[in-house]
Order: structure tokens, then C-alpha cells, then sequence
């Protein structure tokens, strides 16, 4: 058994962060914590209560999505064996969870069509868990049949960005996702919730928390074990993070919810230290910045993986992941695109050693 946080998983944890942790123990974690032991690794159970000494948890989840959210905004068709070897480079990273596939209608994201040669072909490491999107049953029987470790149920706050991306209202989406959820709690797959749009929509505007709220309920009692609060397009700041992370948290439990946020107006990283200062301590991001939505105009990539890695470390808070290898995942994927990465510490560090190898 490994937990982290207070969610009980029933993972392999391997813990391998180095003990960091204040009044729980400290040391090398090898996975089997209990939330109070002596593991410090993200599934090795630093417990609840772990505090760096400036008040932040002593760990966080960091979630990778670049795989699928970044790669199904690509225009260029990109090929499984690219997809495969991004995907083999972050787990050595040592994320715990990769969201590497999507088993949606090819007809409505074409990129996401290699989804099960995908997963038939990453080398998968034990207690890393492999995510991917289901929006139906029909997606649900390819990814149980892919062998994903956790289906991810996308739901949205706004009516109007439901019915652009998957094509009904929010109240049918909740009621496609039942089955859904019902199937994978009897295949023994984690459960996601994501509510995309929570802090604004392309279509519709502002989003009162409320809905959010709304969304976050229905999708608790589907079972979800961890809810994604979505800035699909990008447009949060820090107050409205501060308002609208309360009402989800007043829904779910805060250890089981996390921030997804993309970075189209430059305020991400300020989101992702609003939303540590109200306790959230699980947080996706996309290696080089990858990303955006199809079905959400405008919206530019995800917040950079390596940016994020670089405030957790300045902040003391331990992830778990090597930076210096998300940073060559990360020039690996934007050598394949033709295009520097869209992270300003993942271009810093490789300029770096480009100035030290050249010295
Ligand atoms: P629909 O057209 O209403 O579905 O689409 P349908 O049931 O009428 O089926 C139409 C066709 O699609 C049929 O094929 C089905 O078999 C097929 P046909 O008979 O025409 O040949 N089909 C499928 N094929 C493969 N896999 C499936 C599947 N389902 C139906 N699972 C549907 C409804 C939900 C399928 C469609 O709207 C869809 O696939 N939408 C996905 C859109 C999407 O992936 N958007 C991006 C992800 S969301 C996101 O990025 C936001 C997020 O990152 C968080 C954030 O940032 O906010 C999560
Ligand atoms: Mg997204």
C-alpha cells in the first residue's frame, strides 16, 4: 500500500526523494510510508502534516500531461514511436503519473488516434500510474483494454465549452461518466475527474465558483478519487484562484484535488503559488510548455513542467522528479516539433550547459 497525502492508493510505491520532511521522520524513501514513516518519496507517504519551514508541504504530485494534453493540439501528425520515447523519457524522470494517452473520437482529435500503440509500447515502470481520457464507454473499453491505470472522466463548469468539446450538456456528461466510472471501479482503475473551464470560458465568459462547485459535487459522487480544477484557457490569476479553489476544496477533499493550469496569460505559476497557499498539493503540467485544447480557441499551452519543477525546488518542496531530465525530454520533444520550448527554465538550464560544454 502507498499513499500519499491521505488518499490510501494501492500502488507499488517507490518512493525516491530524499527525506525532507519536518516532524514525520526524514531519510531515503523506498515506498511503503504510512503517512507517518520514514519514506519521503511522493508515494512513500511524507503524511498530511509535512511542512517545509516556510509552511509549504514538504511534497507535491506533479501530474505530467504533455504526453496528451500537449501532443492533441499538435498540427503535424506525430508519430507513436515520437510519443513513445517522450513518454519512456518522463517516467525516468520519475513522475509517478503520466497522462499519456486519450481514447477519444479520432474524428474529433485525429492526434490522439495512436492512443493504443502507445500504451501497448511505453516501458512502464511499476507504481508509475499511466492516465489517459475517456468520454465514453466505448473509450472506456479501449483504454481498460490498453491496460491505463487511471481513466480521467472530463467534465466542464461551462455549459457551452461542454457542448463544443464533447458534444452535450454538462448533466448527459455526468450521466455517460456514470457508466464509466461504475466500469472502472470493477476493472480497479483509479478514477479522474476533470472540470475544464472553472475560471473562464472561451464561449461564455466568467464561471461563477459555484458551477465549479456543482461540477466538483456530481463528480465526487461518481467516486472520483482525485477532481482536476481546470484553467483551460489560461486566463486565472491569483485572486480568482483564491476564490475559486475554497469552493471546490468546500466539495472534495484538498489532498485529492489538483490544478491544472495553462499559461496563456502568464499568470500560472502565480495560480500555482496561490493554489499551494490554499493547500493544494497536486499539480499538472506539460514538459516544454506543450499544450492547449482543440475545442477551446485561443488557449496556448500548459504551464511548463520544467518551470514548475524550478519553483518547487526554490521553494524547498520535494516532487520527486529530476529536472535536469525533464529538461532533455524536453528538448527532445521541441527538436522534434522545430521550435524552442515554451519554458523559460527549462531554455535557461539547457543554455547553461551549452555555456558550460562550450567553456
Ligand atoms: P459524438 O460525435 O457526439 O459521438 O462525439 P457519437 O457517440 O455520436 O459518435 C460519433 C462517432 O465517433 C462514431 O463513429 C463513434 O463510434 C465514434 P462513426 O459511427 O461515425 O464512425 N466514437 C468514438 N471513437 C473512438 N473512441 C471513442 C468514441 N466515441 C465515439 N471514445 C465524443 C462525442 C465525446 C466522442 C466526442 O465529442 C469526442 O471525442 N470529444 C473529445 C474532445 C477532446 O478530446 N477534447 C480535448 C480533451 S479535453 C481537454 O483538453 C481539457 C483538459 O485538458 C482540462 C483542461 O485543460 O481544461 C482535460
Ligand atoms: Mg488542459
Amino acid at each position: 500500500m502507498a499513499t500519499y497525502g491521505t488518499y490510501t492508493g494501492t500502488g507499488t510505491g517507490t518512493g525516491t526523494g530524499t527525506g525532507t520532511g519536518t516532524g514525520t521522520g526524514t531519510g531515503t524513501g523506498t515506498g511503503t510510508g504510512t503517512g507517518t514513516g520514514t519514506g519521503t518519496g511522493i508515494d512513500a507517504g511524507a503524511g498530511p502534516a509535512a511542512r517545509t519551514a516556510s509552511g509549504f508541504p514538504a511534497c507535491v504530485k506533479i501530474v505530467e500531461v504533455g504526453p496528451r494534453d500537449g501532443l492533441q493540439n499538435e498540427q503535424q501528425t506525430i508519430p507513436a514511436e515520437i510519443k513513445i520515447a517522450l513518454v519512456d523519457r518522463l517516467t525516468a524522470a520519475g513522475f509517478v503519473n503520466i497522462e499519456a494517452a486519450s481514447f477519444v473520437s479520432p474524428k474529433w482529435v485525429p492526434q490522439m488516434a495512436t492512443s493504443t500503440e502507445v500504451m501497448a509500447r511505453i516501458a512502464r515502470r511499476p507504481g508509475v500510474v499511466y492516465s489517459a481520457l475517456v468520454p465514453n464507454m466505448k473509450g472506456f473499453e479501449a483504454a481498460a483494454a490498453a491496460g491505463v491505470g487511471e481513466v480521467v472522466i472530463f467534465g466542464a463548469a461551462s455549459e457551452a465549452f461542454s457542448q463544443k468539446n464533447i458534444n452535450c450538456s454538462i448533466a448527459e456528461s455526468i450521466e455517460r461518466f456514470r457508466d464509466v466510472a461504475v466500469a472502472a471501479k470493477a476493472h480497479g482503475l483509479r478514477l479522474r475527474g476533470s472540470v475544464s473551464c472553472a475560471f473562464g470560458c472561451p464561449y461564455q465568459g466568467a464561471v461563477a465558483p459555484a458551477a465549479v462547485a456543482d461540477v466538483v459535487r456530481r463528480l465526487r459522487e461518481l467516486g472520483c478519487d482525485e477532481i482536476d480544477i481546470a484553467d483551460t484557457i489560461g486566463v486565472a490569476t491569483p485572486a480568482l484562484v483564491k476564490t475559486v479553489m475554497p469552493a471546490a476544496i468546500g466539495e472534495f477533499p484538498v489532498e485529492r484535488l489538483s490544478g491544472h493550469f495553462h499559461d496563456t496569460y502568464g499568470q500560472a505559476l502565480a495560480n500555482i503559488y496561490a493554489s499551494l497557499e490554499a493547500g493544494i498539493t497536486i499539480y499538472h503540467a506539460s514538459v516544454a510548455g506543450l499544450g492547449g485544447c482543440p475545442y477551446a480557441k485561443g488557449a496556448t499551452g500548459n504551464v511548463a513542467t520544467e518551470d514548475v519543477l524550478y519553483l518547487m525546488q526554490g521553494l524547498g518542496i520535494d516532487t520527486g522528479i529530476d529536472l535536469d531530465a525533464v529538461v532533455d525530454a524536453g528538448q527532445f520533444i521541441s527538436q522534434f516539433l522545430g521550435r524552442a520550448a515554451v519554458s523559460r527554465a527549462g531554455n535557461a538550464l539547457a543554455a547553461k550547459r551549452r555555456n558550460a560544454a562550450a567553456a
